[in-house]
């Protein structure tokens, strides 16, 4: 399910953005020129000039000749379609400047039958297109099936054509970046995207309206039938299938599928589960919500051998009105969210284990909507171990918290150094004006947020986001904030919200304001979002509907797309930068970065899951090219262990204030038992556990050891006739022990979250909706599976793409 398209859809109304006019007074002091110097090829920073700066005057200097290089660098391209139809974009390939542009009409498609889909192909990183609509001999696409780009960057494209005229769907296949596609009639009418098996992009997968489970091992030329009735699908490592269904026909029926698993492409299958509500597949871990048999109530399994021996997760248990959301999952652990009851639209976030099945209680309270589906829970993929999320606080306020730890510990983002508190906010509480970070909930609340944060694996320790400072997120207008060290300290970059990207692995920074008047500047910075100019794009402003450049964020170009004021054609301008950076970097431009580095005098300083790494950075003031090779590069050394690398252990609890864990009053004396693969289990502990994926050696190792008292017991409601009389009682009482304790520890021992949410944009059916946020190999999704989000088709985009639907 992971895919590296990358899609854009722009849509006419796009500019026409609702909401607050008063933008004007906030932006009048950040109007930016550089200087009229025109020498060429001077790009040093040779004179501080005051009307170069942005927020930080006293330390800009600009960059000499700008305009000029930039000028003979910036590309214009009317394209000869409406703006009333929407643009797909879809980059092909990785590095090879290919990008595809489909039109299609946000219309039902009944109206649309008689229309036709206009193709167009760059070749240059969208400085200029051919018009290929021959290649797709005029049939119309719809926006749903939109543009398919395989995983693996081999260069092949899908593209789903309604030929219902003629009684039917056509695929066009390409297996070449696009130049050639090869026509494929559809044996049946499909009702989601076409999803590539991530693990050999020639076999494809999907769903008929008639819920019908369709295999292709040929690239889409032949298709067999390999299931009825499935509700949903996913691709399993080792190319296994695992889809859920019900024989009654009935999706919307939860608590009554059956999680199946074909491991030979539908020859044969496996029913691995019974009574399953739904699925979602993550890291090494398998996760399926599962009927207790108890009313409405479901509790989490996990098992991380693909399905076949499932623990029960040491959760609460949810009924039909709460849910359950993986945020995040890596090789080692996941962060779930348990809803609370009621609809209170919080609920707590608890890490796991190892295997799955242990969780400790990380944070209370943390926002995660019923209404908008929608949560603030943001991966930093520009630093290990950061995570960022809002809170709700007792008092109703939404607050922005961070963890550096992988979910240990949360605190809240102090105050950037230059920049004020609202007035009215401060003097009623100066000790709470802190920086609260907009994420999805606020895109969900139709703030003026047109960007959720963005960090880039290859950018290190860079974060761009939106924020407002306050005692809590603030419905003012939002600007733009920067982090250069994964998140510890923030500077405003820009004033008022914007459009941004990162090029070039992080050595440039681009913007553009988001404003209902025609735009005809890009802000850029070279220095980590210190210091901005402005650069005009155009002399004739357009109204602009979206930025978009090469994932991966190592590209030099970007686009910028919009239209004129008469409305009727699109525009995009791409401006390239590589001529602004005219040498490339060398070794002199990098300096050893230490990160996680708060305490440098400490020995343990910059010490996260067990070690430290030292990256080498790019020196701030270094005006040169990363260029497109360019590789993170870092040095790991170990940490001794503390008790910071330890978790609270089954039956204890984490003091506030301090790291040291204590037991449970109810659990003194007594056995400290759980339930594993069906027989119980004895634990001896002093009370630590050591963090998933912590890789300290020596220093503090308490003992620990789990003996199997070879007795049985429920690990899992899935066979709930198996076990013997005597030893259930036990065993249910043990459970609910367990959860007491997460209970009661949550309160005494974990620190205080704030609000967050995540890209949750496409998620509008509450309770009803299964995300997934793919990056790399983390899988965030949520307990509920509705078909209408798989229609959408949004559920395999990559997230670090630039793919939004501009609305
Ligand atoms: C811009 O392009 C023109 C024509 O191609 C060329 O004569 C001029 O030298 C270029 N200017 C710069 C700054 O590269
Ligand atoms: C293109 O479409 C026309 C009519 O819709 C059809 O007759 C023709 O066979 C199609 N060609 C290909 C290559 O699909
Ligand atoms: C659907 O399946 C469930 C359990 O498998 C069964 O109880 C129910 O009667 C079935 N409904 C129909 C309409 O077949
Ligand atoms: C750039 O455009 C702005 C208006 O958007 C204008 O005020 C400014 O003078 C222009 N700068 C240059 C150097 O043309
Ligand atoms: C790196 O580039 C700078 C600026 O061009 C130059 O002064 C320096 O000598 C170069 N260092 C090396 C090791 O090439
Ligand atoms: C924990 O620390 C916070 C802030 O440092 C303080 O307000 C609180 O009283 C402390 N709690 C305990 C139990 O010491
Ligand atoms: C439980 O089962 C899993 C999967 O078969 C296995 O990897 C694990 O070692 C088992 N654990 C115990 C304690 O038996």
């Amino acid at each position: 399910m992971i895919s590296v398209s990358c899609i854009l859809v722009l849509g006419l109304l796009s500019s026409a953005l609702g909401g607050h006019q008063q933008e004007g007074e906030q932006l009048s002091d950040v109007r930016r020129e550089f200087g009229d110097d025109e020498e060429r090829h001077v790009l040093e920073r040779t004179k501080l000039s005051k009307s170069s700066a942005g927020l930080n005057e006293q330390t800009c200097a600009a960059l000499a000749g700008v305009e000029s290089v930039l000028l003979n660098s910036t590309h214009t391209f009317t394209f000869k379609v409406h703006t009333v139809v929407s643009l797909s974009l879809a980059w092909v390939g990785d590095g090879s400047g290919v990008l595809l542009v489909l039109t299609t009409f946000q219309a039902p498609p009944f109206i649309m039958r008689s229309g036709q889909s206009n193709l167009y192909r760059s070749e240059d990183y969208g400085k200029t297109f051919k018009d290929v609509t021959h290649l797709i001999n005029h049939t119309f696409i719809q926006t749903e099936f939109g543009i398919v780009i395989s995983p693996d960057h081999s260069g092949k494209v899908i593209l789903t054509g309604d030929v219902s005229d003629m009684g039917g769907f056509r695929l066009f296949c390409s297996q070449d970046f696009g130049i050639t596609f090869v026509p494929a009639d559809l044996p049946f009418e499909p009702l989601i995207q076409i999803i590539y098996n991530p693990e050999d992009c020639n076999v494809l997968l999907t769903l008929s309206i008639t819920w019908d489970l369709w295999l292709s091992v040929d690239f889409g030329a032949t298709w067999r039938k390999i299931y009825d009735s499935v509700c949903l699908f996913r691709w399993g490592p080792k190319n296994h299938i695992y889809f859920t269904t019900n024989n009654n026909g009935s999706c919307s029926d939860k608590g009554m599928l059956e999680l199946k698993k074909t491991t030979d492409y539908g020859r044969s299958f496996k029913t691995i589960a019974t009574r399953v509500y739904s699925f979602v597949l993550g890291g090494k871990f398998v996760f399926a919500s599962i009927m207790t048999g108890k009313g409405t109530e479901r509790i989490i399994h996990v098992s991380v051998d693909g399905g076949e021996v499932w623990n029960m997760a040491q959760l609460p248990s949810v009924n039909h009105e709460q849910f359950y959301s993986i945020l995040a999952a890596n090789q080692d652990m996941i962060f779930m969210h348990v809803d609370d009851l009621g609809d209170s639209g919080v609920g707590t976030i608890y890490v796991s284990d190892d295997r799955g099945t242990v969780f400790s209680k990380s944070l209370e309270r943390h926002l995660y909507t019923t209404t908008g589906s929608d949560t603030d829970f943001t991966v930093i993929a520009s630093l290990r171990g950061v995570y960022m999320t809002s809170v709700l606080t007792e008092d109703g306020l939404v607050e922005t918290v961070i963890t550096y730890d992988q979910g240990a510990r949360w605190q809240t983002l102090c105050r950037p150094q230059n920049s004020q508190c609202n007035s009215d906010t401060s003097t009623n509480r100066p000790n709470r004006c802190r920086l609260h970070i907009h994420a999805s909930y606020s895109t969900t609340m139709k703030m003026n947020v047109p960007m959720l944060p963005l960090s880039q694996p290859n950018a290190v320790g860079l974060i761009l986001a939106h924020g407002s400072i306050g005692d809590a997120e603030s419905a003012l207008l939002p600007d733009v904030y920067v982090s250069d060290d994964g998140g510890y300290s923030w500077l405003l970059a820009l004033k008022g919200p914007h459009h941004y990207a990162i090029l070039d692995s992080g050595r440039l920074l681009v913007a553009v304001e988001h404003t209902h008047s025609p735009v005809n500047q890009i802000k850029f910075s070279t220095d980590e979002g210190q210091c901005w100019q402005t650069y005009n794009f155009t002399s004739d402003p357009f109204h602009f509907s979206g930025m978009d450049s090469e994932p991966g964020s190592r590209s030099m170009t970007v686009s910028l797309w919009g239209y004129r004021n008469d409305f009727s054609r699109w525009v995009v301008i791409t401006v390239d930068f590589r001529k602004l950076l005219t040498r490339d970097c060398n070794e002199s431009d990098y300096v050893e970065w230490l990160a996680h580095s708060a305490d440098p005098s400490g020995s343990e300083d910059g010490c996260v899951l067990g070690y430290k790494e030292t990256f080498l950075r790019l020196r701030k003031d270094s005006v040169c090219w990363n260029g497109r090779d360019y590789a993170v590069t870092k040095k790991l050394s170990p940490c001794l262990c503390t008790m910071d690398d330890y978790h609270c252990d089954f039956g204890y609890y984490r003091s506030e204030n301090s790291s040291e864990c204590v037991e449970q009053e109810e659990m003194k004396g007594r056995p400290l038992e759980f339930c594993l693969n069906g027989t119980t289990e004895q634990l001896q502990t002093s009370g630590y556990r050591k963090i998933p994926g912590n890789q300290c050696e020596g220093g503090f190792q308490p003992q620990r050891k789990e003996t199997d008292l070879r007795k049985m017991c429920i690990s899992d409601s899935l066979h709930p006739n198996s076990l013997t009389e005597s030893s259930s009682p036990n065993t249910a009482v043990i459970v609910m022990v367990v959860i007491a304790i997460l209970l009661t520890s949550a309160v005494a021992g974990v620190w205080l979250v704030k609000k967050y949410v995540c890209g949750g944009r496409f998620l509008v059916h509450r309770y009803s909706v299964m995300r997934e946020h793919v990056e790399g190999n983390k899988i965030e999704g949520v307990d509920d599976i509705d078909p209408h989000y798989m229609e959408t088709g949004k559920a395999q985009y990559n997230e670090d793409s630039d793919q939004d639907l501009l609305e």
